[in-house]
Protein backbone atom coordinates (compact mmCIF):
# COMPACT_ATOMS: atom_id res chain seq x y z
CA UNK A 1 0.00 0.00 0.00
CA UNK A 2 0.87 3.53 -0.43
CA UNK A 3 1.07 5.24 2.67
CA UNK A 4 0.81 8.72 1.42
CA UNK A 5 -1.70 7.77 -0.90
CA UNK A 6 -3.47 6.20 1.60
CA UNK A 7 -3.41 9.05 4.02
CA UNK A 8 -3.24 12.21 1.68
CA UNK A 9 -6.98 12.83 1.29
CA UNK A 10 -7.92 15.41 4.32
CA UNK A 11 -11.55 14.69 4.43
CA UNK A 12 -10.65 10.50 5.19
CA UNK A 13 -11.89 9.64 8.46
CA UNK A 14 -11.93 6.13 9.51
CA UNK A 15 -13.39 5.09 12.10
CA UNK A 16 -12.24 5.77 15.73
CA UNK A 17 -9.97 2.96 17.75
CA UNK A 18 -13.38 1.53 19.50
CA UNK A 19 -10.93 -0.09 22.02
CA UNK A 20 -10.00 2.95 23.35
CA UNK A 21 -11.15 3.11 27.07
CA UNK A 22 -14.27 4.29 28.09
CA UNK A 23 -13.68 7.42 29.74
CA UNK A 24 -11.33 8.41 26.36
CA UNK A 25 -14.68 8.11 24.56
CA UNK A 26 -16.41 10.46 26.59
CA UNK A 27 -13.79 13.08 25.93
CA UNK A 28 -13.71 12.19 22.28
CA UNK A 29 -17.27 12.41 21.85
CA UNK A 30 -18.12 15.87 23.78
CA UNK A 31 -15.03 17.42 22.06
CA UNK A 32 -15.55 15.69 19.08
CA UNK A 33 -12.52 18.16 16.29
CA UNK A 34 -11.98 17.16 13.10
CA UNK A 35 -8.68 15.86 13.04
CA UNK A 36 -7.23 16.06 9.38
CA UNK A 37 -4.14 14.94 8.01
CA UNK A 38 -1.86 16.90 6.20
CA UNK A 39 0.44 15.66 3.29
CA UNK A 40 4.26 17.06 2.92
CA UNK A 41 5.54 15.00 -0.18
CA UNK A 42 5.68 17.66 -2.69
CA UNK A 43 7.59 20.99 -2.38
CA UNK A 44 3.99 22.68 -2.57
CA UNK A 45 2.57 20.38 -0.13
CA UNK A 46 5.20 20.89 2.43
CA UNK A 47 5.27 24.55 2.51
CA UNK A 48 1.25 24.65 2.71
CA UNK A 49 1.51 22.23 6.27
CA UNK A 50 4.54 24.41 7.02
CA UNK A 51 2.59 27.32 7.16
CA UNK A 52 -0.41 25.99 8.74
CA UNK A 53 1.23 24.19 11.61
CA UNK A 54 2.89 28.14 11.97
CA UNK A 55 0.11 29.12 12.53
CA UNK A 56 -1.80 26.72 14.88
CA UNK A 57 1.45 26.81 16.51
CA UNK A 58 1.43 30.31 17.35
CA UNK A 59 -1.92 30.40 18.79
CA UNK A 60 -1.00 28.31 21.33
CA UNK A 61 -2.48 24.73 19.83
CA UNK A 62 -0.79 21.36 19.24
CA UNK A 63 0.13 19.83 15.77
CA UNK A 64 1.22 15.91 15.62
CA UNK A 65 4.06 16.01 13.60
CA UNK A 66 7.09 13.33 12.34
CA UNK A 67 10.48 13.01 13.82
CA UNK A 68 13.20 10.54 12.45
CA UNK A 69 12.09 8.38 15.88
CA UNK A 70 8.39 8.62 16.30
CA UNK A 71 5.59 10.93 15.79
CA UNK A 72 5.61 13.98 18.19
CA UNK A 73 2.76 15.71 19.89
CA UNK A 74 4.24 19.88 19.48
CA UNK A 75 3.41 22.59 21.00
CA UNK A 76 5.31 26.01 21.90
CA UNK A 77 7.52 24.60 24.50
CA UNK A 78 7.40 28.26 26.58
CA UNK A 79 3.83 28.65 26.51
CA UNK A 80 2.51 26.84 29.80
CA UNK A 81 -0.77 26.76 28.51
CA UNK A 82 0.02 25.43 25.28
CA UNK A 83 2.01 22.85 26.82
CA UNK A 84 -1.07 21.72 29.62
CA UNK A 85 -3.10 20.91 26.30
CA UNK A 86 -0.16 18.42 25.68
CA UNK A 87 -0.45 16.56 28.76
CA UNK A 88 -4.46 16.47 28.74
CA UNK A 89 -4.56 15.07 24.96
CA UNK A 90 -1.87 12.46 25.98
CA UNK A 91 -3.47 11.66 29.29
CA UNK A 92 -0.51 12.24 30.61
CA UNK A 93 0.62 12.38 34.11
CA UNK A 94 1.77 15.82 35.33
CA UNK A 95 5.04 14.23 36.89
CA UNK A 96 6.23 12.85 33.29
CA UNK A 97 8.54 15.81 32.05
CA UNK A 98 8.41 16.62 27.91
CA UNK A 99 11.72 17.13 25.98
CA UNK A 100 11.87 20.30 24.28
CA UNK A 101 12.90 20.52 20.85
CA UNK A 102 15.13 23.33 19.35
CA UNK A 103 16.98 24.09 15.63
CA UNK A 104 20.43 24.57 17.19
CA UNK A 105 22.98 24.35 19.46
CA UNK A 106 22.55 27.84 20.80
CA UNK A 107 19.06 27.07 21.47
CA UNK A 108 19.29 24.29 23.80
CA UNK A 109 22.53 26.16 25.41
CA UNK A 110 20.00 29.42 25.90
CA UNK A 111 18.29 27.12 28.21
CA UNK A 112 20.42 25.40 30.43
CA UNK A 113 22.44 26.49 33.39
CA UNK A 114 25.26 24.88 32.57
CA UNK A 115 26.13 23.76 29.22
CA UNK A 116 29.29 20.90 30.27
CA UNK A 117 31.66 19.91 27.37
CA UNK A 118 29.73 16.21 27.67
CA UNK A 119 27.18 18.17 25.69
CA UNK A 120 28.42 20.06 23.16
CA UNK A 121 30.81 16.61 22.23
CA UNK A 122 27.55 14.40 22.11
CA UNK A 123 25.68 17.73 20.21
CA UNK A 124 28.51 17.79 17.67
CA UNK A 125 28.42 13.97 17.28
CA UNK A 126 24.69 12.76 17.12
CA UNK A 127 22.96 16.42 16.79
CA UNK A 128 20.59 16.73 14.43
CA UNK A 129 19.40 12.82 15.48
CA UNK A 130 17.83 10.49 17.86
CA UNK A 131 19.84 12.49 21.13
CA UNK A 132 18.04 13.71 24.04
CA UNK A 133 20.77 15.47 26.47
CA UNK A 134 19.55 16.44 29.83
CA UNK A 135 21.12 19.29 31.39
CA UNK A 136 20.30 21.73 34.35
CA UNK A 137 17.69 24.25 33.28
CA UNK A 138 17.95 27.82 33.85
CA UNK A 139 14.14 28.71 34.18
CA UNK A 140 13.32 29.75 31.03
CA UNK A 141 11.38 26.54 30.16
CA UNK A 142 8.17 26.19 32.36
CA UNK A 143 7.49 24.15 35.02
CA UNK A 144 4.82 22.16 33.21
CA UNK A 145 7.61 21.21 30.90
CA UNK A 146 10.31 20.08 33.27
CA UNK A 147 7.50 18.44 35.76
CA UNK A 148 9.36 20.73 38.44
CA UNK A 149 12.65 19.29 37.73
CA UNK A 150 16.08 20.52 37.97
CA UNK A 151 16.77 19.78 34.45
CA UNK A 152 15.35 19.74 30.73
CA UNK A 153 15.37 17.14 28.01
CA UNK A 154 16.57 18.70 25.11
CA UNK A 155 16.63 17.54 21.36
CA UNK A 156 17.67 18.68 18.03
CA UNK A 157 15.83 16.23 15.47
CA UNK A 158 16.88 15.57 12.02
CA UNK A 159 13.43 15.11 10.21
CA UNK A 160 13.27 17.78 7.48
CA UNK A 161 9.60 19.33 8.42
CA UNK A 162 10.78 19.32 12.44
CA UNK A 163 13.81 21.20 11.39
CA UNK A 164 11.61 23.76 9.19
CA UNK A 165 8.84 24.07 11.61
CA UNK A 166 10.99 24.77 14.52
CA UNK A 167 13.25 27.27 12.70
CA UNK A 168 9.89 28.86 10.95
CA UNK A 169 8.62 28.90 14.78
CA UNK A 170 11.57 31.00 16.20
CA UNK A 171 10.45 29.25 19.40
CA UNK A 172 11.18 25.44 20.89
CA UNK A 173 8.96 23.02 20.73
CA UNK A 174 8.08 21.14 23.33
CA UNK A 175 7.07 17.01 22.07
CA UNK A 176 6.16 13.76 23.53
CA UNK A 177 5.72 10.68 21.28
CA UNK A 178 2.23 11.54 19.46
CA UNK A 179 0.13 8.42 21.64
CA UNK A 180 -1.95 8.06 24.48
CA UNK A 181 -0.25 7.65 27.35
CA UNK A 182 1.38 4.11 27.78
CA UNK A 183 0.45 3.00 24.64
CA UNK A 184 2.41 1.92 21.78
CA UNK A 185 4.38 5.44 19.91
CA UNK A 186 3.09 5.90 16.57
CA UNK A 187 5.55 5.85 13.33
CA UNK A 188 3.15 6.83 10.80
CA UNK A 189 0.34 9.41 10.49
CA UNK A 190 -2.18 6.91 10.59
CA UNK A 191 -1.05 5.57 14.01
CA UNK A 192 -1.35 8.64 15.24
CA UNK A 193 -5.21 9.36 13.60
CA UNK A 194 -5.99 5.89 15.50
CA UNK A 195 -5.55 6.95 18.78
CA UNK A 196 -5.68 10.62 18.60
CA UNK A 197 -8.96 11.34 15.86
CA UNK A 198 -11.14 13.82 17.48
CA UNK A 199 -8.57 15.02 20.06
CA UNK A 200 -6.03 17.36 18.13
CA UNK A 201 -6.96 19.37 14.22
CA UNK A 202 -3.57 18.41 12.70
CA UNK A 203 -1.55 15.99 11.78
CA UNK A 204 1.17 16.24 9.68
CA UNK A 205 2.38 13.38 7.53
CA UNK A 206 5.97 13.09 6.44
CA UNK A 207 6.26 9.65 6.28
CA UNK A 208 7.13 6.49 7.95
CA UNK A 209 9.72 7.36 10.59
CA UNK A 210 13.22 6.81 9.41
CA UNK A 211 14.40 5.08 13.19
CA UNK A 212 11.01 3.91 14.29
CA UNK A 213 12.75 3.95 18.20
CA UNK A 214 11.82 6.86 20.96
CA UNK A 215 15.70 8.44 21.35
CA UNK A 216 18.39 8.00 23.30
CA UNK A 217 18.07 10.45 26.48
CA UNK A 218 21.51 10.80 28.02
CA UNK A 219 21.67 12.49 31.99
CA UNK A 220 23.99 15.01 31.60
CA UNK A 221 23.61 16.94 34.86
CA UNK A 222 25.38 14.35 37.66
CA UNK A 223 28.93 13.68 37.86
CA UNK A 224 28.81 11.30 34.96
CA UNK A 225 26.98 10.89 31.58
CA UNK A 226 24.36 8.51 32.12
CA UNK A 227 21.71 6.71 30.55
CA UNK A 228 18.04 7.56 31.24
CA UNK A 229 16.50 5.03 27.98
CA UNK A 230 18.40 3.35 25.55
CA UNK A 231 17.68 4.27 21.83
CA UNK A 232 19.52 3.28 18.57
CA UNK A 233 22.62 5.78 19.69
CA UNK A 234 23.91 3.27 21.36
CA UNK A 235 26.05 3.15 25.03
CA UNK A 236 29.31 2.36 22.87
CA UNK A 237 28.54 5.29 20.36
CA UNK A 238 27.89 7.81 23.25
CA UNK A 239 31.25 6.34 25.28
CA UNK A 240 33.20 6.51 21.99
CA UNK A 241 32.14 10.57 21.38
CA UNK A 242 32.92 11.17 24.64
CA UNK A 243 36.29 9.68 24.67
CA UNK A 244 38.08 8.04 28.00
CA UNK A 245 37.88 11.13 30.10
CA UNK A 246 34.42 10.14 30.78
CA UNK A 247 32.62 7.70 32.53
CA UNK A 248 29.26 6.46 31.01
CA UNK A 249 26.90 4.81 33.17
CA UNK A 250 24.12 2.47 31.49
CA UNK A 251 20.64 2.25 32.50
CA UNK A 252 20.07 0.69 35.75
CA UNK A 253 17.60 -2.11 36.03
CA UNK A 254 13.90 -0.61 36.96
CA UNK A 255 11.28 -2.33 39.12
CA UNK A 256 8.21 -2.48 38.35
CA UNK A 257 5.57 1.10 38.63
CA UNK A 258 9.26 2.49 39.53
CA UNK A 259 11.94 5.02 37.72
CA UNK A 260 14.97 4.98 36.39
CA UNK A 261 17.54 7.13 36.12
CA UNK A 262 19.31 7.05 38.94
CA UNK A 263 19.55 8.91 42.13
CA UNK A 264 21.88 11.88 41.40
CA UNK A 265 19.95 15.17 42.48
CA UNK A 266 16.41 13.20 43.05
CA UNK A 267 16.30 13.12 38.95
CA UNK A 268 13.23 11.42 37.77
CA UNK A 269 12.74 9.89 34.58
CA UNK A 270 9.25 8.70 34.97
CA UNK A 271 8.69 7.53 31.05
CA UNK A 272 10.88 4.29 32.36
CA UNK A 273 8.46 2.63 34.10
CA UNK A 274 7.76 -0.67 33.17
CA UNK A 275 4.36 -0.38 31.75
CA UNK A 276 5.10 2.07 28.81
CA UNK A 277 5.02 1.23 25.30
CA UNK A 278 2.43 -1.05 25.32
CA UNK A 279 0.53 -2.63 23.00
CA UNK A 280 -3.22 -4.03 23.65
CA UNK A 281 -2.79 -7.94 23.13
CA UNK A 282 -0.31 -9.62 25.75
CA UNK A 283 2.70 -9.74 24.21
CA UNK A 284 5.79 -11.90 25.13
CA UNK A 285 9.23 -12.98 23.66
CA UNK A 286 10.46 -16.09 23.08
CA UNK A 287 12.43 -18.65 21.10
CA UNK A 288 11.48 -21.52 19.25
CA UNK A 289 13.21 -24.76 18.19
CA UNK A 290 10.06 -25.90 15.38
CA UNK A 291 6.96 -24.45 14.72
CA UNK A 292 5.47 -27.55 16.68
CA UNK A 293 7.04 -25.85 19.64
CA UNK A 294 6.05 -22.65 19.12
CA UNK A 295 2.34 -23.60 19.03
CA UNK A 296 2.93 -25.85 22.30
CA UNK A 297 4.32 -22.85 23.47
CA UNK A 298 1.24 -20.71 22.93
CA UNK A 299 -0.96 -23.27 24.02
CA UNK A 300 0.96 -23.30 27.41
CA UNK A 301 0.63 -19.39 27.74
CA UNK A 302 -3.45 -20.39 27.45
CA UNK A 303 -3.88 -18.86 23.61
CA UNK A 304 -5.59 -20.11 20.62
CA UNK A 305 -3.38 -19.92 17.78
CA UNK A 306 -6.19 -18.01 15.64
CA UNK A 307 -5.69 -15.31 18.51
CA UNK A 308 -2.20 -14.55 18.37
CA UNK A 309 -0.04 -13.12 15.90
CA UNK A 310 4.05 -13.89 15.87
CA UNK A 311 6.61 -11.66 14.44
CA UNK A 312 9.51 -13.50 13.32
CA UNK A 313 12.86 -12.61 11.93
CA UNK A 314 14.88 -16.11 11.14
CA UNK A 315 12.05 -19.28 12.49
CA UNK A 316 9.08 -18.22 10.27
CA UNK A 317 5.98 -20.34 11.37
CA UNK A 318 4.49 -21.37 7.67
CA UNK A 319 1.67 -23.79 8.43
CA UNK A 320 -0.14 -23.12 11.73
CA UNK A 321 -3.61 -21.20 11.26
CA UNK A 322 -2.01 -18.23 13.27
CA UNK A 323 -4.00 -14.50 12.81
CA UNK A 324 -0.94 -13.10 11.41
CA UNK A 325 2.49 -13.85 10.69
CA UNK A 326 5.25 -11.53 10.07
CA UNK A 327 8.86 -11.06 9.00
CA UNK A 328 10.80 -8.46 10.46
CA UNK A 329 14.61 -8.12 9.33
CA UNK A 330 16.95 -9.58 10.86
CA UNK A 331 18.90 -6.40 11.54
CA UNK A 332 18.50 -4.23 14.54
CA UNK A 333 18.01 -1.07 12.41
CA UNK A 334 15.63 -2.43 10.27
CA UNK A 335 13.89 -4.45 12.85
CA UNK A 336 13.45 -0.77 15.09
CA UNK A 337 12.05 1.19 12.22
CA UNK A 338 9.86 -1.83 11.39
CA UNK A 339 8.34 -3.10 14.90
CA UNK A 340 5.96 -0.29 16.06
CA UNK A 341 4.25 -0.52 13.14
CA UNK A 342 4.08 -4.72 13.63
CA UNK A 343 2.84 -3.85 17.54
CA UNK A 344 -0.20 -1.54 15.72
CA UNK A 345 -0.82 -3.85 13.32
CA UNK A 346 -1.38 -6.32 15.88
CA UNK A 347 -3.48 -4.26 17.83
CA UNK A 348 -5.60 -3.82 14.65
CA UNK A 349 -6.07 -7.38 13.73
CA UNK A 350 -7.46 -8.07 17.73
CA UNK A 351 -4.72 -10.37 18.63
CA UNK A 352 -5.29 -11.25 22.20
CA UNK A 353 -1.51 -12.70 22.31
CA UNK A 354 1.57 -11.38 20.50
CA UNK A 355 4.68 -13.38 20.36
CA UNK A 356 7.78 -12.10 19.31
CA UNK A 357 11.21 -13.83 18.62
CA UNK A 358 13.56 -13.05 20.69
CA UNK A 359 16.31 -10.86 19.46
CA UNK A 360 19.63 -11.21 19.25
CA UNK A 361 21.92 -10.79 22.20
CA UNK A 362 24.46 -7.96 20.81
CA UNK A 363 24.98 -4.71 22.20
CA UNK A 364 22.78 -2.92 19.34
CA UNK A 365 19.91 -5.21 19.72
CA UNK A 366 19.56 -3.01 23.33
CA UNK A 367 16.89 -0.38 22.80
CA UNK A 368 14.99 -3.35 20.88
CA UNK A 369 15.31 -5.41 24.12
CA UNK A 370 14.45 -2.64 26.39
CA UNK A 371 10.89 -1.42 24.58
CA UNK A 372 9.92 -5.43 23.72
CA UNK A 373 11.07 -5.65 28.20
CA UNK A 374 8.34 -2.77 28.61
CA UNK A 375 5.53 -3.84 26.12
CA UNK A 376 5.91 -7.72 27.37
CA UNK A 377 6.00 -6.37 31.35
CA UNK A 378 2.58 -4.89 30.56
CA UNK A 379 0.61 -7.99 29.76
O1 LIG B 1 12.41 10.34 20.17
C1 LIG B 1 11.86 10.96 21.08
O2 LIG B 1 12.45 11.24 22.13
C2 LIG B 1 10.39 11.35 20.89
C3 LIG B 1 10.32 12.39 19.76
C4 LIG B 1 8.92 12.94 19.59
O3 LIG B 1 11.24 13.41 19.98
N1 LIG B 1 9.86 11.88 22.10
C5 LIG B 1 9.57 11.12 23.15
O4 LIG B 1 8.98 11.82 24.17
O5 LIG B 1 9.77 9.91 23.18
P1 LIG B 1 8.25 11.11 25.40
O6 LIG B 1 7.68 12.21 26.20
O7 LIG B 1 7.32 10.10 24.87
O8 LIG B 1 9.44 10.46 26.18
C6 LIG B 1 10.40 11.33 26.78
C7 LIG B 1 11.18 10.58 27.82
C8 LIG B 1 10.32 10.21 29.00
O9 LIG B 1 10.80 8.96 29.46
C9 LIG B 1 10.63 11.30 30.01
O10 LIG B 1 10.41 10.88 31.35
C10 LIG B 1 12.09 11.56 29.71
O11 LIG B 1 12.21 11.44 28.30
N2 LIG B 1 12.48 12.94 30.07
C11 LIG B 1 12.08 14.10 29.51
N3 LIG B 1 12.62 15.14 30.15
C12 LIG B 1 13.39 14.62 31.15
C13 LIG B 1 14.19 15.18 32.18
N4 LIG B 1 14.32 16.49 32.33
N5 LIG B 1 14.82 14.33 33.02
C14 LIG B 1 14.70 13.01 32.89
N6 LIG B 1 13.95 12.40 31.94
C15 LIG B 1 13.31 13.21 31.09
MG1 LIG C 1 6.35 8.42 24.82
Amino acid sequence: MDFRDADSNPSRRPSIDRSIDPFIHSFIDSNQAVTRILPTHTPRLFADALALAREALFRGEVVAMPTETVYGLAAHALDSEAMSKVFRIKGRPAENPIIVHVESVDRARSLARSWPEAADRLAAAFWPGPLTLVVRHNGRVPDIVTARGATVGIRLPAHPFMREIIRACGFPLGAPSANLSNRVSPTTAGHVLKQLEGRIEWIIDGGPCQVGIESTVVDLSGTNPRILRPGMISLEAIRGALGPGHRVAGREPVAEGGCGGGSEGGLRSPGMMEKHYAPKGRLVVREWETELDLVEQVRDLGHACAETCVVAHTQVPLEAEFLGVSIIPNDAEAFGRALYGQLHRCDEEGASLIVIEKPPAAVEWDAIRDRLHRAAAAG
